[in-house]
Parts: structure tokens; C-alpha cells; sequence
């Protein structure tokens, strides 16, 4: 049958043969590796295709959906009013791209989010005239006209820098700078937007306003006042130097370095706002300052309460791990929402609920707030809006999982299926109370990704040797699995009775750790 090119914009192409759609992306972009053909119900006009954002499934289904919306009240709280709706949506496309090979939810959802972008800024282009080069899912004007380019900084975990990278780029931005904790991205308004929103490994997402060299407190003074902040902060904006963090460098008090950088932007801000009052009483504009070897680096937090508060965790276990780590640690494995997942030791459900929110392409940053969003003069006006209607429509909650999280403490298993409801994908888990010397499982080439207990308590220490004995027997007997631990136990290794085929230094938070993989055989590839 003959095919209809649809379009075919830099790259990206579209067919209609019949009733089958082709997508072709280029495989250096999207780490795709190959094109799959998928089938449609009907053949339509390009601008209907757009209704395939919702697509999920290839009939008729019943979709239920939690919408936030944002009530800005004239005070500088946000009110947020969620309503729930159920729906039906006769879903025209059903879309299949590609096999994804190393992060599969991500690549997904990259590619996704291109296809968006393309008939997203065809639909677009009828409403607005004339509009071209979108680099989201919309096209958006910012403020001032055509969206302003911002170089943004990503602090994440010491020892995670490549995972947030790969999330980064996966989101289809170029990366400029990675340092110890640190990743520098080129983005736009939008792109600032689906950060905060997208990135599961990120603690924060910061507009670097500058960078220059201080050895002394008066280079420092000079360099910050130097710096436009009058481009991003209003005659109204609070703002304050919430943190300083030097390394190798001679200023290095973190409180004298807030006070001088304070009082440089305040010098600024004078001239350029022909003022010498600030009511400071408009939206948050917190500063971050980082000093590494006299160099100093300024950026303005866009997110506010770190990023791996998720939200849905409202107790936790003794020693719970940060959600961006446990996202990391699971996108650092070869698994993905098809291969089965258990964690032995699951406290309050952390790593079971990244990977379910992974399998469900669930964003992490889909029902929280960010400080940015109130920064009306920086983003172009509805981006947050954007961002978050691309989020809602990824979601998948019909997914097929098996993921699994075991604990010996009742009360544990009962705070992690809370959790769980409260992120929303508690049907795609099951919790279930069990001691680690119970451990077994039925099915073959499954995963364990854990945090064990690692004798934070001085009583527990001596506990430790059994249990990371108990760990390797237990696991010796899932002979085809693999698994990947996190712990700062010394011994971890020795007890287990094999030494690890890869081994990673982490940092959680101040304490040093390892992310042991143990690494099972690959499952045979499934014929057809
Ligand atoms: C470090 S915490 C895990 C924290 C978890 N990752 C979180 O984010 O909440 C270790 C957990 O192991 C559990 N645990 C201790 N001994 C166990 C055993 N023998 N079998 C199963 N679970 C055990 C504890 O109850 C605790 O919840």
C-alpha cells in the first residue's frame, strides 16, 4: 500500500499507509533503535492527529483524571483546587516508537514529547499566527516576546552527575558543564518548567545568573553587583542567599559570603530600580552562591523545597532514602516497567514507588509546587501550565507491573502503602510483610534494588554481619536475578560472600556510601 508522507520536518517524519502510522526519529536524538509500524483506526488529517496526545490505549476506555488547577488569589499564596473528573475518550491512535534501550521510560518519554511538539505546534500555529521553532510541546511567547535562554545549573547526589545527564538529555536538552554534584544545561523558559517537573534524579533547578573570580570579599562585593539581577528580580521581590557553599577557595564562610552578596544585589537593585526601599513584599527570588577554587557561581533557585519532596511521603522509616536518590539508583540498572522489582528492605516504600511512578511515566514534580511559578516577569505566561498538561497526559496507570516491597516491620508495610495511595500508584505495588530470610521468588531475571539496614544504630551494629549473610543466601538462590544495594556497612561485600561487579561512591546527603551491583544473566531475548 502506498504510504502518505504526512511531514517531514528536520528529520522527523510521518506516514499514513492504510491504517498505519509510521513516526521515523532520528536515532542519534532519541536513542532510538529501531521504527515500529503502529496501527490507527482511522485515517484523518494531520491536525486530528493531535488528539493522540491523550492516546493511550487503542480503544474505546474510561479515563480518570486528576486536573489541578491553580487558583492565584491577589495575595502571594497559590491555592490549589483539584477536582476530579471522569471521562471518555475514543483514543484514534495508538502509538508504539521504537525500542528504547537503556532508560526506557525515559526515552519514551522524550520521543512522546517530540511527537507533541510537532503536531502540538501545528494546532498551535493555526491559533497564533505564524509561530515557528517551537522547542515544547506548545509554543509560547515569553515575556518580553520570543522565550529568554537561560543557562541552568542541576545540583543532584555526588556520584549521580551521569544519571541526571542522561535524564536531561533524554528531555532533549544539550549540556554544557558537569562537576562533582552538579550539571549546567542550556534551556529555555519551558525548559525550566519541565526540569522541575521531569527530572527524577535533580534536587534543584537554578537560573545561573553569573559566574566570576573573588579571592577577597570586595571582588566579591563588585562581581555580584555586577551581575543583571534587575533582569530577573522586580521592585517587589524578596530576595535572600538561602545558601553559600565554597570548596578550595579563600572565602569560605558561607554566612559572610550571604551577607556580602546580599548587599551587592541590594546595591544593584537600587540603581537599576531608582530606589532605595524595597517593600520586599512580592514573590521569593532565593539565591544560591557556590564558590569551587575562588570561582563563583550565582543562581537563583527556581524550584524551592527540594525536588526529591516529592509530596507523597508523609512518615518514613528510620534512615529513608531521598526519593531523587532511589530514582537514580533504579535508572541506573538495565530495569525498566516490564522486568519484575523487589525491595527486601522497603521502609517506607521509597524505591518501589519511584520505580511505579517510572513505570507509569508518572513525573515526579506532578503534584507539587516550585517557587518559579510565581516568577511572572522570568516565565512566559501559562509554561507552568504547559509543563504540567504534558505530565497529566503521560500518565499511564493501566500499565502492567510486578514490583514488590518487603519489610519485617508491620507498621512500615502500612506507612509504604500509604505513600503509595498518595503518589497514586498503589495498584501498580504490592507490599506485603516479610522477613529478608523468607525471601524467594517464582519468576527468573527479576531485580533487587534495596537499602538495607546498614547499623545506623550502635545497638544494630552487631546485628549486621547475620544480616548481610542472610542477604547473599537468600540471593544465591535467585540464582538468574540481579542485585543492586545501597549501604554504607563496611563489610557489605565480605558478608554477603561476593564481591560486586561494579561499585559506585555516593553521597547521601553528608554520608558516605556504596551502590554495590551484582550483576544476574540477561534473560533471553523473547522471540516474535
Ligand atoms: C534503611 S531502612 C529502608 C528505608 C527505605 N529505603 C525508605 O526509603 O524508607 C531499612 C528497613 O529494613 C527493615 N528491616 C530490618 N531488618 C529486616 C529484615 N530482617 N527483613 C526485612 N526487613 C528488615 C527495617 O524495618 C527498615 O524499614
Amino acid at each position: 500500500m502506498k504510504a502518505t508522507v504526512l511531514r517531514a520536518v528536520s528529520g522527523w517524519s510521518w506516514e499514513l499507509t492504510g491504517k498505519r502510522f509510521l513516526a521515523e526519529v532520528p536515532r542519534e536524538t532519541a536513542g532510538c533503535e529501531e521504527r515500529k509500524w503502529t496501527t490507527i483506526s482511522t485515517t484523518t488529517a494531520p491536525t486530528t492527529l493531535r488528539t493522540a496526545r491523550t492516546a493511550r490505549t487503542a480503544a474505546t476506555r474510561t479515563r480518570t483524571r486528576t486536573r489541578t488547577t491553580r487558583i492565584r488569589a491577589r495575595t502571594r499564596t497559590t491555592i490549589r483546587a483539584r477536582t476530579r473528573t471522569t471521562r471518555t475518550t475514543t483514543t484514534k491512535f495508538f502509538l508504539v516508537i521504537g525500542t528504547l534501550p537503556k532508560c526506557p521510560y525515559l526515552h519514551r518519554m522524550h520521543i512522546a514529547w517530540k511527537i507533541q511538539d510537532r503536531w502540538g505546534s501545528e494546532t498551535m500555529k493555526q491559533r497564533k499566527h505564524g509561530t515557528e521553532g517551537s522547542s515544547g510541546p506548545y509554543r509560547h511567547e515569553g515575556a518580553g516576546g520570543r522565550m529568554r535562554k537561560f543557562e541552568l545549573i542541576v545540583p543532584c547526589h555526588f556520584g549521580m552527575e551521569a544519571v541526571l545527564k542522561r535524564e536531561i538529555n533524554d528531555l532533549g536538552y544539550e549540556i554544557t558543564e558537569v562537576v562533582d554534584g552538579r550539571v549546567t544545561f542550556a534551556g529555555d523558559e519551558a525548559a525550566l518548567c519541565r526540569a522541575n517537573i521531569f527530572l527524577r534524579s535533580a534536587e534543584r533547578v537554578l537560573i545561573k545568573v553569573g559566574s566570576f573570580p573573588a579571592e577577597t570579599f570586595e571582588e566579591l562585593f563588585e562581581g555580584t553587583k555586577h551581575l543583571p539581577w534587575e533582569e530577573y528580580i522586580p521592585a517587589d521581590g524578596r530576595f535572600w542567599v538561602t545558601k553559600a557553599a565554597s570548596v578550595k577557595s579563600k572565602l569560605f564562610s558561607p554566612s559572610d559570603i550571604q551577607s556580602i552578596v546580599k548587599k551587592a544585589m541590594v546595591e544593584r537593585l537600587k540603581e537599576s530600580c531608582h530606589t532605595d526601599w524595597f517593600p520586599e513584599d512580592g514573590a521569593d527570588y532565593p539565591v544560591r552562591v557556590f564558590l569551587m577554587k575562588d570561582q563563583v557561581t550565582v543562581g537563583l533557585d527556581s524550584t524551592g523545597v527540594s525536588l526529591h519532596k516529592r509530596g507523597y511521603r508523609k512518615l518514613v522509616a528510620q534512615a529513608p532514602i531521598a526519593e531523587n536518590l532511589a530514582a537514580a539508583m533504579i535508572m541506573l540498572t538495565p530495569w525498566n516497567g516490564e522486568r519484575i522489582l523487589v525491595d527486601p528492605f522497603c521502609g517506607s516504600g521509597t524505591i518501589p514507588i519511584e520505580a511505579a511512578m517510572m513505570a507509569a511515566h508518572m513525573a515526579p514534580g506532578i503534584d507539587r509546587d516550585f517557587t518559579a511559578e510565581d516568577w511572572r516577569h522570568v516565565i512566559g505566561k501559562g509554561l507552568w501550565q504547559a509543563a504540567q498538561e504534558e505530565a497529566e497526559d503521560m500518565v499511564d496507570l493501566h500499565v502492567e507491573t510486578d514490583i514488590q516491597g518487603y519489610d519485617i516491620d508491620d507498621h512500615m508495610v502500612e506507612i509504604a502503602r500509604d505513600n503509595a495511595r498518595r503518589a497514586g500508584v498503589e495498584k501498580l505495588i504490592h507490599f506485603q510483610r516479610r522477613d529478608v530470610k523468607e525471601l524467594s521468588h517464582p519468576k527468573k531475571y527479576g531485580f533487587l534494588i534495596t537499602n538495607p539496614p546498614y547499623g545506623e544504630r550502635l545497638h544494630d551494629k552487631e546485628e549486621m554481619p547475620a544480616l548481610y549473610r542472610t542477604i547473599g543466601e537468600r540471593f544465591r538462590l535467585l540464582d538468574t536475578w540481579s542485585m543492586y544495594l545501597i549501604s554504607a556497612y563496611e563489610n557489605a561485600e565480605k558478608d554477603i560472600g561476593r564481591k560486586a561487579d561494579k561499585n559506585r561512591k555516593i553521597y547521601n546527603g553528608m554520608m558516605k556510601a556504596y551502590y554495590y551491583q551484582f550483576l544476574g544473566p540477561k534473560p533471553p531475548k523473547s522471540r516474535g
